[in-house]
């Protein structure tokens, strides 16, 4: 038997060797692998043979067909390439998507409000968000061990030299100090940055979030001028008219101070589940620079006024985005982040 097989694959090789299209191809498979074709009766033969002769002819015979296929495969397809209708390149599969990254929801908001601001000729400036117990507290009317210093939990840097004293800062405003030492007035600019408090996280308070300064100095700045430039914001943030309120605060380096409400943006003041009913969101705090801040700066409280705000973006773009909890926003959630 094993010569016959020998002698079917040594007539089976000359022949494909000679084969130069699919049709003679074909005949050649027929010839061999065909219902009646020679390997196939050879396999047929099988069960004419003892237990002894299968044993040894059958792997035998089964590995002269395998072969035989496999090279009339590689046959066929070499033909093909040489005839040129199929390239290495399978242009039916489905191309790979290329995945294109876009702006955390944090960014587009915090951009959002820089071009708005931007047009309305305020300048963008940041400052260093370890600071010094100075800027942060001292110089905006925050004296050490006043307890107005429990307003704002801070992280403290472990020194083995504290001096000065360092720490992350609580607020954006330690900024309005570093500016008006190095300008002079009349300007109005933002902060945007990172800001940091020593405080237990739940769905409104992270440790590291953000905050927008703003601060605008001049002969006659006023409250009046605050308000419409903030509602003049948010109708361009929110892309509709919204009222805002002002209610008396207290904030160290300002006076009078105040907390900004926002006209509800999803019920318009009717209220709902966003504003607790209220109709209103707490949005910011601000006020009228205190003398003491210009004093700090080098400023004569006598010709300069102004006022200042500080908001929190994740506030924002939770409003903006109808986002329930700020933990989302660094939770590296893709479910959360791709929807932006
Ligand atoms: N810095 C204040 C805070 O973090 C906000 C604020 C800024 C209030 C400017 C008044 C004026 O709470």
């Amino acid at each position: 038997m094993g010569t016959k097989v020998q002698e079917i694959k040594n007539k089976f090789l000359k022949a494909i060797e000679g084969i130069k299209d699919a049709k003679s191809l074909e005949d050649l498979r027929i010839q061999y692998l065909g219902r009646k074709g020679e390997i196939t009766n050879l396999l047929k033969h099988l069960k004419d043979m003892s237990l002894e002769e299968r044993r040894h002819a059958g792997p035998m015979i089964q590995r002269l067909k395998i072969e035989t296929e496999e090279l009339l495969n590689k046959k066929l397809s070499d033909l093909a390439k040489s005839r040129g209708d199929i390239s290495e390149i399978d242009i039916t599969i489905p191309g790979k998507k290329i995945t294109v990254g876009h702006y955390h929801p944090l960014s587009i908001v915090e951009k959002d409000i820089r071009r708005i601001f931007k047009a309305m000729n305020f300048s963008i400036v940041d400052g260093p968000e370890i600071e010094t117990e100075y800027y942060n507290f001292d110089a905006l009317n925050i004296p050490k061990s006043h307890p107005a210093r429990d307003m704002w939990d801070t992280f403290w840097l472990k020194q083995s030299v504290p001096d000065p004293r360092l720490l992350l800062r609580t607020h954006t405003s330690p900024v309005q100090i570093r500016y008006m030492e190095t300008h002079e007035p009349p300007f109005q600019i933002i902060v945007p940055g990172k800001t940091f408090r020593f405080e237990a996280t739940d769905a409104s308070h992270e440790i590291v979030f953000h905050q927008v300064e703003g601060l605008m100095v001049g002969k006659d700045v006023s409250l009046a001028n605050f308000k419409f430039v903030i509602q003049e914001f948010f109708k361009r943030l929110f892309g509709k008219n919204l009222e805002v309120r002002f209610r008396p605060s207290y904030f160290p380096f300002v006076e009078p101070g105040l907390e900004v409400d926002l006209q509800c943006v999803k019920c318009g003041g009717k209220g709902c589940n966003i504003c607790g009913n209220s109709g209103w969101l707490e949005i910011m705090g601000a006020g009228m620079v205190h003398p003491k801040v210009f004093e700090a700066a080098h400023y004569n409280p006598r010709e300069w006024q102004g006022f200042a705000f500080g908001f929190g973006l994740e506030r924002i773009a939770m409003i903006k985005y109808n986002i329930p909890d700020i933990r989302l926003f660094n939770s590296g959630d893709l479910r959360f982040i791709n929807q932006f």
